[in-house]
């Protein structure tokens, strides 16, 4: 595919692909970038409209939504609810699994997705994001069910994310590879800027918020001493480190110049009874398809990210994800 190719042609050129190709699917693809349009304008203007700070309500994580947590996820909604590409909707922002209005035509997907993830950065004006996984929905009479939803993430048939950043950029995979799509604003479009993605296997720069590092367990405590420890320790070489606080941020970050993210489980969050900070469904599996498809792994500490059986739709689980050989050691630790 040629770069500056529109995302909707390069879906469509890939589709041509498969055979029984409906269009469904590029349909919904649609859905998602226009939904990310609406919500990269509305970030853009910031200040400009009565979008920034609290909404006052707190979501089912027990978060306090940001107005912009509500806006992004009714959005989002909209964009999907009625085209007849989709069988069920689920969001970080909704008790329960959507089901859609009775009249709307239905699809064959189940979507997941993060409506606006980094939120805490939107009243500083910093990079936030849209985090989506898309599933086949089963093939059975009547709506899906939550259960339904609770799919390991090798089964998802694409993911992605949408970057408010600088520029807006649309990352998505379909199983074959990463691909990067920029927004041009005064085309509408987002066009092809870089094809099939590869995270390098090393790296020197890692991402974990340290703010948590006297919760942390032995293994994640070990790699990141050695880290701090730099050329003098036994790694050999100096690390850098970043937290932006927006998990979208971070992994495009990894998938342009390598790295290593992490929030693992620690103590304080044993204490609030959570298995770890980031979701499954809606950040840690759409995330990790897109890093192992980029050549990188993602896991727990413990166990491939991808391969786990969910339980619950908003299950949190510890996150360990980016250059493969940084990734392997962290998880040795833990099994060490
Ligand atoms: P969200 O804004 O969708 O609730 O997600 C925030 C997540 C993730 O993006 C980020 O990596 C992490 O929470 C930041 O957590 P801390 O504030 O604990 O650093
Ligand atoms: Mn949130
Ligand atoms: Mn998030
Ligand atoms: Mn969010």
């Amino acid at each position: 595919m040629h770069i500056g190719t529109t995302l909707t042609n390069y879906i469509i050129e890939t589709q041509r692909n498969f055979k029984g190709a409906t269009g469904e699917f590029t349909g919904l693809l649609n859905d998602i970038a226009v939904a990310c349009k609406k919500i990269s304008d509305l970030v853009n203007k910031g200040d400009l409209v009565d979008i920034l700070g609290s909404a006052e309500s707190e979501n089912v994580q027990g978060e306090t939504q940001k107005k912009m947590d509500v806006i992004s996820n009714e959005i989002f909604m909209e964009a999907l609810q009625h085209n007849g590409h989709v069988a069920g909707l689920a969001s970080e922002e909704m008790d329960e699994i959507c089901q859609l209005p009775k009249n709307a035509p239905r699809g064959h997907y189940l979507v997941l997705f993060d409506p606006l993830d980094g939120s805490s950065n939107i009243d500083v004006n910093v990079s936030v994001g849209t985090i989506f996984s898309i599933l086949k929905a089963p093939v059975h009479p009547g709506d899906p069910s939550t259960e339904d939803f609770l799919r390991p993430g090798v089964e998802q048939v694409a993911a992605g994310y949408c970057l408010y950043g600088p520029s807006t950029m649309m990352v998505l995979t379909t199983g074959q590879g990463v691909n990067m799509f920029t927004l041009d604003r005064h085309f509408g479009e987002f066009l092809l800027t870089h094809e099939n993605i590869t995270i390098p296997e090393d790296t020197q720069e890692f991402a974990i918020n340290a703010s948590n590092m006297r919760f942390w367990e032995a293994p994640v405590k070990r790699y990141i001493d050695e880290c701090l420890q730099g050329k003098e320790g036994p790694r050999g070489k100096d690390f850098n480190m970043r937290w932006v606080a927006s998990m979208v941020a971070e992994v495009h970050r990894i998938l342009t110049r390598g790295g290593i993210f992490m929030y693992p489980l620690d103590e304080k969050l044993k204490t609030k009874g959570q298995a770890g900070k980031l979701r499954l469904m809606y950040e840690a599996n759409p995330m990790s398809f897109l890093i192992e498809q980029a050549g990188g792994a993602s896991t727990t500490g413990r166990e491939r990210i991808m391969e786990m059986k969910p339980e619950h739709i908003h299950q949190r689980v510890p996150v360990v994800l980016g250059s493969k050989n940084e990734v392997d050691r962290v998880t040795s630790y833990h099994n060490d």
